[in-house]
């Protein structure tokens, strides 16, 4: 894919009604040329909408107007450059755990929570949000996460949780307020809620930080699981971690995964991490996939705002 192209791309499959201003700010991208040929200067992973549009934000950039991002962007590139070899998109979607929640509740309680690609680890508190599935309200507290589900059952209630804990190439501090606004600056603009979800989960994870690992999910993820307490049902999770792993070291990760003794919860993008036979995703928009130890279980929006249960 050309850099137009993903920048296309991102506009009609990502942020077509999610955020029309990256919709607008993507598609105004995929027809600038000399942003284009600034982009085009780092390397195929650096390049990515999120990335760019993330270190605007982060650097006090405008997005709404693509006029002013486009001016903004050239005359500080050096600053954006620097920022977007240097960073990586560390997205921390609590929203995601509505997701996670259907199959951690059905597993043997209690269980020992290990998220590979943790970022800051907001996704290790299944057991401290609540969700709102159409009517059906689970647990209690906040954030109130929200998932339009269609084809399950919601659990009765949140699973046991007596053990978390996350491996990442660099973990993200919530008590740490750059951490914290490099986190903001990744929600998208019109995304109030997510912000607000943002603060109420880290509040939740500062008052119990997680055990947090830096770390390479093939590497160091035997060293990890020694501390696995005896007792639980393990489970190892990921969400929209492995469009970001090398393709040899994805399969290395899966075969490592696939073997362990507990559960292995993924949700990604099944051109990353494919199954056989999918049905039909549910629509034009990108749709991620919900399995449980290798088998599909759903179609997943990418911030846990919706699910079509198959499985
Ligand atoms: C898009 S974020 C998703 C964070 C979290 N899973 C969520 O859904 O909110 C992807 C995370 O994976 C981490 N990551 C990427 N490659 C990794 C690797 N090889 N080992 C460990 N973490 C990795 C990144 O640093 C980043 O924090």
């Amino acid at each position: 894919m050309t850099t137009a192209e993903l920048y296309a791309d991102f506009a009609i499959r990502e942020a077509h009604d999610v955020s029309a201003t990256y919709e607008r700010l993507s598609l105004a991208v995929s027809r600038d040329d000399q942003l284009l040929a600034l982009l085009d200067t780092l390397s195929p992973s650096k390049r990515q909408p999120n990335l760019l549009f993330g270190v605007v934000r982060f650097l006090g950039g405008p997005v709404e107007d693509p006029a002013d991002f486009h001016d903004f962007t050239v005359a500080n590139w050096p600053a954006i450059e620097s920022e977007m070899c240097g960073r990586a998109t560390q997205t921390n979607e609590a929203g995601r755990c509505a997701l996670l929640l259907p199959v951690l509740a059905s597993l043997p309680q209690p269980l020992a929570l290990l998220e590979v690609g943790t970022a800051a680890g907001l996704c290790l508190y299944p057991d401290r949000y609540a969700y709102r599935y159409g009517d059906h309200v689970v647990g209690s507290g906040e954030p109130v996460l929200e998932c339009a589900a269609t084809g399950m059952t919601p659990p009765a209630g949140v699973p046991e949780v007596v053990w978390r804990a996350g491996i990442d190439l660099n973990p993200l501090d919530v008590t740490n307020p750059a951490d914290v606004a490099w986190l903001d600056a990744l929600i998208w603009p019109e995304h109030a809620h997510r912000r607000d979800r943002l603060r109420a989960a880290a509040a939740v994870a500062a008052a119990e930080p997680p055990l947090l690992v830096r770390g390479d999910l093939v590497d160091d993820l035997p060293g990890l699981l020694e501390k696995v307490p005896a007792g639980a049902t393990l489970v190892v999770f990921h969400t929209s971690v492995l469009y970001q792993v090398p393709r040899p070291r994805r399969q290395a990760f899966v075969e490592l995964v696939r073997d362990l003794p507990g559960h292995w919860i993924a949700v990604e993008d099944p051109d990353v991490l494919p199954y056989d036979a999918l049905p039909e995703p549910p629509g034009e928009a990108l749709h991620n996939v919900l399995a449980l130890d290798g088998k599909p279980l759903a179609w997943t929006r990418g911030h846990g705002q919706g699910m079509v249960w198959f499985g």
